[in-house]
Order: structure tokens, then C-alpha cells, then sequence
């Protein structure tokens, strides 16, 4: 029976200010009229939901609001002829959680083309261990291979290594048998990284060069980025000749500085990743690589589930950096 309210995370203006977000019980009637109606079993937490749900305007322009770009449920209405009651789904990324209500609510109610069957061999909690972090781990890992890279070119860097799209991609890249190089502020936890897989560990700082040289001396082969800024600027003008930089991120500044010199000397390719668009064909590619041979097998170690009630101070935790992997959310 589809019930006439259901529970939610919200984030409130009062004021002119966004308060703490707090749990509501909103009408179902509010969600907005689209296509399919899924009853939401787990969702997770992304930075952008963080943003999200303290106001950040870039992101959500109208309060309240929902928040939540990762959710996976079932279909309990569909005027969509391609999904029918009863599917078990995932729908990430889209306007989900940002001007669309999210999954932080145990309903949602979105267009049929957002919908994607949840690929096989992956439970719903499995897909919310990795959701939009997971699967902007495995695009990056996809568009640097289409373009060449292969654990043969040598060792691949990956920034903000302990944040849940770092973390993932570490253990990704490691099953894979590429060598990792780990970087990040948490460098005491060296026992996490060398499970995930990296071969070494370094701190951010090594990467905050201040030389001002054009080019550096070349480390890696490719890079995962997920913090933007110097560390960003430092990765590129160390890559070895024809590496990819996938750029995920912008934990630490959505600004960099460079020259043209990577790209003209060194045929270094800056790869944008944007799994929030990322066209459906594609993304259900590599959600079976997930599934699948590219299944992360430290998925449990960088995993944490919480309850709806959690939400809030992991919010917080996570804009402070103080979270470590993945935290998915519960939402029964
Ligand atoms: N392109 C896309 O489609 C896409 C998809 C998902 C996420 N993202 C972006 O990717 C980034 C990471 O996402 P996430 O979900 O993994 O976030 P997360 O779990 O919060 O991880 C972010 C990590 O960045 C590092 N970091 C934080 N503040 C930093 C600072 N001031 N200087 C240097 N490093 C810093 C920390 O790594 P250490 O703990 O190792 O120090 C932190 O754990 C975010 O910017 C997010 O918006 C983009």
C-alpha cells in the first residue's frame, strides 16, 4: 500500500539563512509529477549532498528541499511503458537530489529515463556501498582505458585517496593490477590504503608544489583526481608523456593554474568526468563492470551504513573531511 506520507531528510530556509536539516514527514503529494514513483530502500552520502543540504545555492536554487543524488528501490507506480511496478532500480545522479526532490526521502518520483534496473549480481546495498562515488570511479577508470591506459603505462596517482570516490578507485585500480599511488591528508592510515590496494602512500602536501615550474619530474602515468586546485595543477606538470587526468572533483578548489606545456610537450589529456549526465547507454556499461569483474573487493572495509536519523552529523563530518570511505544510508 503506498502510504499518504512518507519520511525525509529536509533542508529549510529560515530566514534568509538554510537551517540544520531535520527529518519531516512530508505528504506524498508533494513530490513532484513525473513518471515513476520508487520506494527508496537505500540511499548514500555524497560531498554534493552535503552542499546540498546546507544551502549551497550552486547546487539547489529553492528550499525546502529533499537532498540525496544516490538512491536504489522499487518501483511502486509507473506510467513509463519501460519500467514497471515491482522493478528493483537504482537512479542516481540526473537533478536528483539537487532541484528534484532525493534520496534522502523514502519515496522519489522521477522521469522513466532516469531509471535504471539494478545491474545483476548487485543487491541494494551493494549499489549504495558504491553509488554515484563507485560509478564516478569506474567512468574515470573506462574513459582513461578507452584512451589508452593500461597498468603496463606505470603507476596511477589518486587524490583526496580517502574520500569515498578516492577509495573506490583505489581498489578498483588495484584488482585491476595497476599500481597505486595513494594521496591524502589521513596518511596515518596506512593499514586502510594498503588493504584497498595502493602500493604507496604519500602526503597531499607533496603535491601543493610551489616551484612554479612549467613541468615537473614525471611519477605517474594517469590520475584520478577528486580535489581540483594546486594538488590538481602539481599532478598534471608530474604525469609521464601521453598519461590521462581524469578530473572528478573540486574538494579543494574548484580552480587551477596551468600552462600548455603538459598538453604540447608531454600530450598529456585532461578526461572530464560528469557521471551526473553521463548518457544511459554508458552508464549501465559500466554499472555491469561494477557488478562485476571491476567489484570492489574492500567494498565492506570503506562501507559504513547509517539511518535516516544519522544523516545529519555524518553531513557535517563530511564537509569537515572527517569521514573515511563511503557512508550509505538505510532507509527503512
Ligand atoms: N565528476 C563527478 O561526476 C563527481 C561524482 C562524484 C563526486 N564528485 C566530486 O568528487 C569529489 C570527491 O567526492 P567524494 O564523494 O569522494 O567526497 P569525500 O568522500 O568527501 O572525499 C573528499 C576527499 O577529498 C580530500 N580533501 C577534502 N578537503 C581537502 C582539501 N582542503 N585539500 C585536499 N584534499 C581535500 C579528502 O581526502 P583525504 O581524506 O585522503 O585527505 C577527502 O576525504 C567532490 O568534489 C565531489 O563533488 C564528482
Amino acid at each position: 500500500m503506498i502510504p499518504e506520507t512518507f519520511k525525509a531528510l529536509r533542508a529549510e530556509q529560515i530566514s534568509d539563512k538554510i537551517a540544520k536539516p531535520v527529518l519531516r514527514e512530508i505528504p506524498l503529494s508533494d513530490l513532484p509529477e513525473n513518471e515513476v514513483l520508487i520506494k527508496v530502500h537505500y540511499s548514500s552520502l555524497n560531498y554534493k549532498d552535503a552542499l546540498s543540504a546546507t544551502g549551497n545555492r550552486g547546487i539547489t536554487r529553492n528550499y525546502p528541499h529533499t537532498p540525496g543524488i544516490d538512491s536504489c528501490g522499487t518501483v511502486v507506480y509507473s506510467a513509463d511503458p519501460h519500467v514497471k511496478k515491482g522493478d528493483q532500480v537504482l537512479v542516481c545522479g540526473y537533478d536528483l537530489g539537487m532541484n528534484t526532490p532525493g534520496g534522502f526521502g523514502q519515496y522519489i518520483q522521477v522521469p522513466g529515463s532516469w531509471v535504471m534496473p539494478l545491474p545483476e549480481g548487485l543487491g541494494f546495498r551493494d549499489s549504495m556501498m558504491l553509488g554515484t562515488a563507485g560509478f564516478t570511479a569506474a567512468l574515470a577508470i573506462h574513459q582513461m582505458e578507452l584512451n589508452g591506459q593500461s597498468p603496463a603505462s606505470g603507476p596511477i596517482l589518486v587524490t583526496g585517496a580517502g574520500g569515498g570516490l578516492g577509495s573506490l578507485a583505489i581498489n578498483i585500480l588495484a584488482h585491476t593490477g595497476y599500481h597505486v599511488i595513494a594521496a591524502t591528508g589521513k596518511t596515518e592510515e596506512t593499514e586502510y590504503f594498503t588493504s584497498l590496494g595502493a602500493t604507496e602512500i604519500i602526503g597531499r602536501e607533496q603535491l601543493d608544489d610551489q616551484s612554479g615550474k612549467l613541468l615537473l619530474r614525471p611519477r605517474w602515468a594517469g590520475v584520478i583526481d577528486t580535489v581540483g586546485g594546486n594538488i590538481l595543477s602539481t599532478s598534471i606538470r608530474a604525469c609521464l608523456k601521453h598519461g590521462n587526468v581524469a578530473v572528478c572533483g573540486n574538494a579543494l578548489s574548484h580552480e587551477f593554474q596551468t600552462t600548455v606545456y603538459p598538453f604540447i610537450l608531454n600530450g598529456i589529456n585532461l578526461l572530464g568526468i560528469d557521471s551526473a549526465t553521463c548518457d544511459m547507454e554508458l552508464r549501465k556499461l559500466v554499472w555491469d563492470k561494477l557488478a562485476d569483474d571491476w567489484r570492489p573487493a574492500m567494498l565492506k572495509l570503506i562501507s559504513k551504513e547509517i539511518s535516516l536519523d544519522q544523516l545529519p552529523e555524518n553531513i557535517e563530518n563530511i564537509l569537515h573531511g572527517k569521514i573515511r570511505g563511503r557512508v550509505f544510508v538505510n532507509m527503512e
